[in-house]
């Protein structure tokens, strides 16, 4: 069996003509030159049936697999993927119309054309011409000439340049490449000047129209990181050779009645193929690739950490549990031994005065609890051992109260750190609003969970005035204090930087309410220039460009240098607790009051 089928193989090896066997040789050394996982597609082949054969044959020996369906397969192997096809058949007019229509001209799939005669070649090339062969296509003509192939890479700058076709090699028995990089987007860089178009988001004020073109860094607390992401992006398109072109939109982009809006929408229509750094959000992967962070951009919840007095009671805090319980059992004790001593010292001098203790627990009670106070106390022991007492209990008191007067002071101002995750930012008594922009009216709907929706419940109440505030009067609010404003943060930390006092700056903090990722350049999917802004932006980034750029457009969180130095006034929430334990007080003394009045009618 193996035999018969060995020599049926080897009449159909001779059976193909030597013209045919140079051309197969060719396709094999093509390929093998190309050193990658090939799948080859042959497709408007007008060739005899034993050259199919044999090709498919030969292309088994290198490993190569071969078939001659157009229909997708996995998309996991298009990279795999080489089309092949012949313009001396009349098939391969189809084939080719059919990959333009397809997108199979563009990036991950590979093209050999063959052609016979130059003549042929001057008639069929309009076709491809016409055709969508861009920077990112990767498609080789080759001619051939008597027993030898002469290759041309062939592709577009933009959608309206003129073909540039550039030599790739010959084949003269051995295939000789002559790439001076065998990197694709490395001999693709010069653009010749054709655009590409940026879609750059107004979010601030529309004078970004005239600041953003012209670079000059002026009014930068509207949309900077716009004019930031503008810079770092024209200098890419500089180092292509591309010419810069923008549009301008007034909103990143969400769906809105299952239609893209703003920029995103730009990107989709192919109006513009890069734009503005935007916020990753899930739905956005279906039309656009991110490719580098230019400027960071991250939305949060901004506000001044509530000062301590807010969320705990400072008169509690100097001293652990463990030091109350004792200086409780100390006053206990020194309320017993103060009792026995006068006790003792009554039974020795049987008479007393106004000012000496009269034996009884409530006066040796008052004494103790007049110290404790630091208050003064008229009766005082008269004898030695009731003083010594007393003596000892005044300076144990004198420490404790200089450590405890001390600490309340620090305590009174300290800022306190008990909002530092959106659970608790939701959980705090603090109003929850929004920087009056457009991306604000759809942030807060792009999650579903209990969280996500109680805090938007706060913002944009069921009925009632949205809480939303222009950034200056927002960042006042935020320095008057219990105040959290919603927005992109880089606005609101230059508006901080602005007018906040230095002090002031010390507790900032910040929650981020749909925790994404940082922001990153969309690129339309698809674009033939993706992976070209992809290289020349981590170049840019690389080169420390990117960094300057920060630098000059942007402003950082802001971090206080000078802490504690200012005064604080101490206000009525501060003495909640205090004012609360009066209240306490005069309510049982009435109490009492009441009681003793009733105590004696009966
Ligand atoms: C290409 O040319 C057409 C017709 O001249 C023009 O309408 C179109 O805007 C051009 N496209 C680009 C990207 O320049
Ligand atoms: C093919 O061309 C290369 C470069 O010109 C030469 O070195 C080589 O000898 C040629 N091979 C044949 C078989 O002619
Ligand atoms: C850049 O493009 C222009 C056409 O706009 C072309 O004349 C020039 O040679 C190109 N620059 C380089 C370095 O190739
Ligand atoms: C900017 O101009 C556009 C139309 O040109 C307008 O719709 C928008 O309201 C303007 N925005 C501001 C902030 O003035
Ligand atoms: C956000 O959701 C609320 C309630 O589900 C809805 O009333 C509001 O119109 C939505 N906003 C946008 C911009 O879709």
């Amino acid at each position: 069996m193996k035999v018969i089928l060995t020599i049926l193989l080897l009449f159909i090896h001779s059976s193909v003509r030597a013209k045919d066997a140079t051309t197969l040789n060719f396709i094999k050394l093509f390929i093998k030159n190309d050193g990658k996982p090939t799948h080859l597609i042959y497709g408007g082949l007008c060739w005899k049936k034993n050259v199919i054969n044999s090709l498919v044959i030969e292309m088994s020996k290198i490993g190569v697999r071969t078939s001659a369906s157009f229909k997708p397969l996995s998309k996991y192997q298009d990279h795999a993927i080489m089309y092949l096809t012949d313009l001396d058949c009349e098939q391969s007019n189809d084939v080719i119309s059919y990959a333009s229509e397809k997108e199979l001209l563009q990036f991950t799939y590979r093209w050999l054309i063959l052609v016979s005669s130059p003549e042929l070649k001057e008639e069929k090339l309009p076709l491809l011409e016409d055709g969508p062969v861009l920077v990112d296509s990767d498609l080789v003509l080759a001619e051939r000439v008597g027993d030898q192939f002469q290759m041309v890479e062939m592709h577009r700058p933009g959608i309206n340049g003129t073909m540039i076709i550039t030599p790739r090699g010959f084949y003269n028995g051995s295939l000789v490449d002559t790439r001076p990089n065998r990197e694709l987007y490395k001999r693709r860089r010069n653009m010749m000047g054709h655009p590409i178009v940026m879609s750059n988001v107004i979010q601030d004020s529309n004078t970004t129209r005239y600041h953003l073109p012209r670079e000059d860094r002026l009014q930068l607390q509207y949309d900077s990181i716009t004019k930031a992401c503008w810079a770092a992006a024209n200098i890419g398109f500089d180092m292509l050779n591309a010419t810069g072109r923008y549009i301008f939109s007034y909103r990143y982009g969400y769906k809105v009645n299952g239609q893209w809006s703003g920029m995103i929408a730009d990107l989709y229509n192919n109006k513009a193929d890069v734009g503005t750094n935007c916020v990753i959000f899930r739905d956005r992967f279906d039309v656009v690739t991110y490719t580098d962070l230019v400027a960071p951009m991250r939305m949060l919840f901004i506000y001044r950490q509530p000062p301590l007095a807010y969320v705990a009671n400072v008169f509690y805090l100097p001293f652990s549990t463990r030091v109350w319980v004792t200086i409780a059992v100390c006053t206990a004790i020194a309320t017993v031994t103060l009792f026995l001593a006068s006790r003792w010292e009554l039974a020795l001098t049987k008479t007393t005065t106004q000012q000496q203790l009269d034996g009884g627990i409530c006066d040796a009670l008052l004494l103790t609890m007049s110290a404790v106070t630091q208050q003064g106390c008229y009766i005082e022991p008269r004898r030695a051992p009731g003083r010594m007492m007393l003596f000892v209990l005044f300076t144990a008191l004198m420490a404790l109260y200089a450590a405890y007067s001390a600490n309340i002071v620090v305590l009174l101002q300290a800022p306190s750190d008990s909002i530092r995750s959106l659970p608790q930012l939701a959980g705090a008594k603090i109003t929850l609003a929004a920087n009056d922009v457009d991306y604000n009216h759809f942030v807060f709907n792009q999650s579903r969970e209990p969280l996500h929706t109680a805090v938007r419940d706060r913002v944009f109440p069921e009925n009632g005035k949205p809480r939303l505030y222009s950034l200056a009067d927002g960042v006042e609010r935020i320095r008057k204090g219990l105040f959290a404003l919603h927005s992109v943060a880089e606005p609101v930390y230059r508006q901080i930087e602005a007018t906040f006092l230095e002090s002031e700056k010390c507790d900032i903090s910040t929650v981020d309410y749909l925790v994404t990722f940082d922001s990153f350049t969309p690129v339309r999917k698809g674009s033939p220039y993706l992976e070209l802004i992809r290289v020349v932006h981590k170049q840019i980034r690389e080169s420390g460009i990117q960094s300057a750029i920060r630098k000059r457009y942007l402003v950082s969180k802001p971090h206080c240098t000078t802490k504690m130095s200012s005064f604080s006034s101490v206000g009525l929430m501060d003495m909640r607790p205090v004012l609360i334990l009066m209240l306490y007080g005069v309510a049982v003394s009435v109490a009492i009051v009441i009681g003793e009045i009733v105590l004696h009618k009966l």
